[in-house]
């Protein structure tokens, strides 16, 4: 765990650049180091050189900064902590369910189920730690408008819990742009500061992103804001020992598709959201209510497929006894 440094608490950078740099929400000596040189280049006036060679400055000292912290044990307890998804099959591939301190991503097309799993978990993370839960709340930042109290009173019931109560431990929020969700992620991180949160939940990630930012010549800064947005989300899962979960769209690539070869749905956003140690499960409809989750990338587990089914009750096994 590291504190942030502020590039404008380092005497490197004239207060220009910084101003500029700041415009383009790179804050802080993270921000700066993980953007792409190309891009500071443009918004600094630098060469690409002089950022790289910055960037490498940089590194070592936040290297260096890194500060022994002590933690106590309860929290080192929790970090091994899982959310049930509701579904055995599904928890079995994600390695007994949502983990704690970690991202995991569920991309996937229109109705495959991305939403459903995110209402769930919220529900799921209140459940006692027998039942699958934490007995903790949850926080769901909602950018489609899809947050449905009836749906989540629904599934709360069919969980054994008090619709009422489930509802005031999730904390919503609706963002209506890219400027609201960064600002959303920076809200969520200081809730679970003051208050037992074991879950946090963005849907879509990268539906604004999209809709900001959609022509070729916008992708570099548009990635650059989604890194940075994902690394505070990272910053959540780490510090909080908090799950975090989000939902992404899909595109065909169109490669893939023509030749006939490889995955034909890719999930938007490419390698910068794929950050390394995030689980990314791809969904897929199935049959009627089936849906089927598969492992595509994550730092331990194995590619594996489940099924599972999104009933009245929520998401569950194919049978259930
Ligand atoms: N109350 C309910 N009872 C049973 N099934 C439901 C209920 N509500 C939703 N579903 C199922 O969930 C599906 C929608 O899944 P979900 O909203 O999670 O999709 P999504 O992956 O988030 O899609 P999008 O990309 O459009 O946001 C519906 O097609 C339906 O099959
Ligand atoms: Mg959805």
């Amino acid at each position: 765990m590291r504190r942030e440094v502020r590039l404008d608490e380092l005497d490197l950078l004239p207060e220009d650049v910084i101003r500029r740099l700041e415009e383009k929400d790179i804050l802080t000596v993270e921000d700066f180091v993980y953007a792409d040189p190309k891009y500071l280049a443009e918004v600094t006036g630098m060469t690409e050189k002089e950022v790289e060679s910055l960037q490498d400055e940089l590194r070592d000292a936040v290297a260096e900064a890194d500060e022994v912290e002590f933690r106590t044990l309860d929290r080192v307890e929790r970090e091994r902590d899982r959310i049930t998804t509701g579904s055995s099959a599904l928890d079995e591939i994600l390695g007994g369910g949502v983990g704690c301190g970690e991202l995991t991503e569920f991309a996937g097309p229109f109705g495959s189920g991305k939403t459903q799993i995110a209402f769930q978990l919220c529900v799921n993370v209140q459940l006692p730690e027998s039942e699958g839960g934490l007995e903790a709340k949850a926080v769901f930042i909602d950018t489609e408008g899809t947050i449905s109290p009836q749906r989540i009173k629904q599934m709360a019931q069919a969980a054994g819990l008090d619709p009422g109560e489930a509802l005031r431990n999730i904390y919503v929020t609706q963002v209506g742009s890219v400027e609201e969700q960064l600002q959303a992620a920076k809200r969520a991180y200081e809730l679970c500061e003051r208050e037992d949160v074991g879950l946090v939940a963005v849907d879509s990630l990268t539906a604004h992103f999209r809709a900001e930012f959609p022509r070729l010549k916008d992708v570099k800064e548009r990635q650059t804001m989604l890194a940075n947005h994902v690394k505070d989300l990272w910053k959540i899962a780490t510090d909080h020992d908090v799950a975090v979960v989000f939902t992404n769209q899909v595109h065909v690539d169109v490669e893939a598709a023509t030749k006939g070869r490889g995955r034909k749905y890719e999930p938007v956003g490419g390698t910068i959201v794929a950050h390394q140690a995030t689980h990314r499960i791809m969904l897929r409809r199935a049959k009627g209510e089936v849906r089927i989750a598969r492992v595509i990338d994550s730092p331990y587990l194995p590619q594996r497929e489940a099924p599972f089914r999104i009933t009245k009750e929520g998401i569950r096994d194919l049978q259930t006894e």
